[in-house]
């Protein structure tokens, strides 16, 4: 279980030369917290409540879908309209479904999820431009000078971009530009071809193709101080330095149980310092199977860690969730072994880790914050 301050607002750090007093002082009020979270026990969701507060503290709280339910399955509908303000969709804008063979491009499956979202009036994160998984064979095994290369992406990006100029305002630009663990560039076919320089010239295409659009990087294991964590942010600083249009930073936010960072908002504001929007962009929590009660509990403490941090954050637009339940969860394949790691169970029950986000904002002065939340 986290202690009773890991949850709340990080007390101000105070100089070695503190005074006695001011010491007894936060002690009194790390006891008085520690009362408080365990006088106000958590209520169970029913679900339903997300919306509202997130539209009280002026964030999007999203939830990434898959379209054969989402076009199929009204339980599933009802779970994504009644919780959610945004989407993301989990792979159907991804390059391999976009654009399976050269020059073909099959919009079915983004059509329908900005369909979706239009008429019920959610918010479109986009996902993913340049991404080192899930190209399609004729790009990722083709061979490719520079200014092939170069005319692909624009190709690409005129096509998705271009589609949903004024829909989708937000977009996952470069996903993953790191190694998994450790402070380098990730060599993908972009890196190798174009060098280094593939990110700028990647963010300023983006912007030339929709001048309007919200361009972010998305990146994981950088939500705990770390080498990954500050290669990341050198790259930003650079890239900032060097004018290339960049708007924000998505923290993935894929943790197993136990793992989420005590600084996660400190890194996240690093951008806020730098006047980048930042976003929790695919949170969930696994557990090792089975679960109990206990480790449900404990997770849900971490959903309301996560929207806490989100919260503690100026420019932070938006906390979205990987998946819809339990049983649409990438993480049973990709992880045997654990399970259960998002707000809804198999049969879209509200688990605790829902009422953990619920009760993170509830306990938060809403302050609405103005900008751009998906
Ligand atoms: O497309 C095939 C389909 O034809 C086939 O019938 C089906 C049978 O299982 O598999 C389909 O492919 C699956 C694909 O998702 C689409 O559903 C793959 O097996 C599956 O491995 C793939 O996983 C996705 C993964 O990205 C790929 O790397 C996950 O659903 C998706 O949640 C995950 O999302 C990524 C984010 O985009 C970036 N950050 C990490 C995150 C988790 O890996």
């Amino acid at each position: 279980m986290h202690n009773a301050t890991s949850g709340g607002r990080r007390a101000p750090a105070r100089g070695r030369g503190g005074l006695l007093a001011a010491g007894a002082l936060g002690a009194v009020a790390v006891a008085v917290t520690a009362v408080l979270v365990v006088a106000l026990p958590r209520e169970d969701s029913t679900g339903g409540e997300l919306p509202a507060l997130a539209d009280a503290h002026g964030i999007g709280l999203g939830v990434a879908v898959a379209v054969n339910p989402l076009v199929h399955d009204d339980d599933y509908q009802d779970v994504v309209t009644g919780n959610y303000t945004s989407v993301t969709a989990e792979n159907t804008m991804k390059w391999q479904y976009v654009q399976p063979e050269r020059y073909e491009f099959d919009w079915s499956g983004p059509d329908a999820v900005v369909g979706f979202a239009e008429h019920h009036g959610l918010d479109v994160r986009g996902h993913t431009l340049l991404w080192h998984n899930q190209q399609p064979a004729w790009l990722s095994e083709g061979s490719w000078t520079e200014a092939e290369l170069l005319k692909v992406m624009r190709e690409h990006m005129d096509a998705l971009l271009g589609r949903y100029q004024g829909r989708i305002t937000t977009w996952d630009v470069i996903n993953e530009p790191l190694v998994d663990a450790g402070p380098r560039l990730r060599e993908n076919l972009w890196y190798q071809v174009l060098g280094e320089d593939y990110i700028a010239q990647a963010l300023t295409m983006a912007h030339e193709v929709d001048p309007d659009a919200r361009l972010y990087v998305n990146e994981f294991g950088i939500e705990g101080a770390g080498d990954k964590a500050d290669a990341l942010y050198d790259l930003v600083t650079d890239l900032l330095d060097r004018g290339v249009p960049l708007h924000g930073i998505g923290f993935q936010g894929h943790f197993v149980h136990g793992s989420v960072p005590e600084d996660m908002a400190d890194q996240m504001r690093r951008y806020s310092d730098l006047g980048l929007d930042v976003t929790v962009s695919e949170l969930d929590v696994r557990l090792p199977e089975p679960p109990g009660p206990e480790q449900l509990e404990a997770q849900a403490h971490e959903y309301q860690r996560v929207v806490e941090a989100c919260l503690d954050v100026p420019t932070c637009v938006n906390v979205t969730v990987w998946g819809v339940s339990d049983h649409h969860s990438w993480i049973p394949e990709w992880f045997p072994g654990y399970t259960a790691a998002l707000p809804f169970d198999d049969s879209y029950r509200p688990k605790p880790a829902l009422a953990g986000m619920v009760q993170a904002l509830e306990r938060r002065p809403a302050q609405r914050r103005p900008g751009h939340r998906p």
